[in-house]
């Protein structure tokens, strides 16, 4: 198969860790037999640095036009004046946004389980952790409070912000379906996470789900407020299959499940539309303070480059191969920092992917 692939490198860690991905996706390109042709692009400060706004028209019309973009991470720290004293518009984290929205991802898929090598790095008690956990995050990433209406005016000398929260109900379907499509393939429960008890949209957001639901009476539906989901998370997480949220509450709930697995640096991430071209992200930021230092895990990156060939390819066995070189490596007690435990050896970025793509067959 021959296809192209946009990456976008980003900043701090983000270069460091999609170049360790593209060592794993090179070397399966060579034992499947693809060709996989890059283009970088420049998105985020870097970008700013270059052509004065996070992400021009004519880096994402090349994203477009590509099969599928790997992304490292945008941003850096906000004590940068040169990415942060400019209109929200133009920061960093903008470029992020408008390439979700102009490239129709409305779809964030970020899996968090638990491997069994890093039970020791789960911060959980071991009568929590029981058996594991494997659940999926569906969340919805071109709605809700990041895309409404943003604005701050001062009033009779008082300052006053307001952040618009809409969703239509075309926007709560499309996700649904997505999230019932995948428990299908998976043990066949939704949780819907919302705060119907407050939001006129969740309580649109609930009552659409429960329409789509009509349409996969295999799956089991709950619904569960998002205070009580962040509590659950820590309490039972093992009980969650596929949790279907909106957009920021989908943020707050994804990094905290992230960091039950061990670390954030395990969680990747898959941003889906209605057609094959996806984005690919680790769930965690550029983490400025250790770019550059070859600490950083690149384990999220590389299995994001897994899920871009699953998901936009349908190189089901490539993917496979390539979560399996993962947990190889930690089965071998090769670890980075921060998930580094007793007994084990630790490893760096650009030796931690040296490992993986070693143990690719
Ligand atoms: C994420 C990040 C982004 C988000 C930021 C960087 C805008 O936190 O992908 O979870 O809030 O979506
Ligand atoms: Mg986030």
């Amino acid at each position: 198969m021959e296809c192209k692939i946009a990456l976008i490198p980003g900043d701090g860690i983000g270069p460091e860790i999609v170049r360790e991905a593209k060592k794993v996706l090179d070397r399966t390109a060579e034992i499947y037999g693809h060709t996989f042709h890059y283009e970088t692009l420049l998105m985020g400060g870097c970008s700013i640095d270059a052509y004065g706004e996070p992400l021009t028209e004519e880096t994402l019309a090349k994203a477009k036009a590509s099969d599928a973009v790997l992304l490292g991470a945008v941003g850096g720290n906000v004590g940068n004046s040169r990415w942060y004293d400019v209109a929200p518009n133009l920061r960093p984290e903008a470029g992020l946004l408008k390439i979700r929205k102009g490239l129709g991802l409305f779809a964030n898929i970020r899996p968090a389980m638990l491997y069994d090598e890093l039970k020791a790095a789960c911060p959980l008690k071991e009568s929590i952790i029981g058996d594991g956990f494997d659940m999926v995050i569906m969340r919805e990433l071109t709605g809700g409070l990041y895309f409404g209406e943003h604005k701050t005016e001062e009033i009779d000398g008082i300052r006053k912000s307001t952040d618009v929260l809409v969703y239509d109900e075309n926007e709560i379907r499309r996700i649904a379906i997505k999230a019932f499509d995948i428990a299908m393939k998976r043990r066949k429960v939704v949780t819907s996470v919302d705060k119907a008890n407050v939001l006129d949209s969740s309580r649109l957001w609930r009552a659409v789900v429960n329409e789509v639901a009509k349409d996969y009476p295999e799956v089991t539906l709950n619904h569960m407020l998002v205070d009580n989901c962040a509590m659950q998370l820590v309490m039972n997480p093992g009980q969650f299959d596929v949790i279907l949220t909106e957009n920021m509450f989908g943020d707050i709930l994804s990094d905290e499940a992230s960091m039950i697995t061990g670390s954030i640096g395990m969680l990747s991430s898959a941003s889906l539309g209605a057609g094959k071209l996806g984005l690919y992200e680790p769930s965690h930021g550029s983490a400025p303070d250790i770019a550059g230092k070859d600490i950083a895990n690149p384990i999220a990156t590389i299995l994001s480059a897994a899920m871009l060939l699953r998901y936009s390819f349908d190189l089901d066995r490539e993917a496979d191969a390539i979560e399996a070189a993962v947990a190889k490596v930690l089965k071998d007690g090769y670890r980075t920092g921060d998930i580094m435990s007793d007994g084990c050896t630790k490893v760096g970025t650009t030796a931690m992917g040296d490992r993986i793509t070693e143990n690719l067959v």
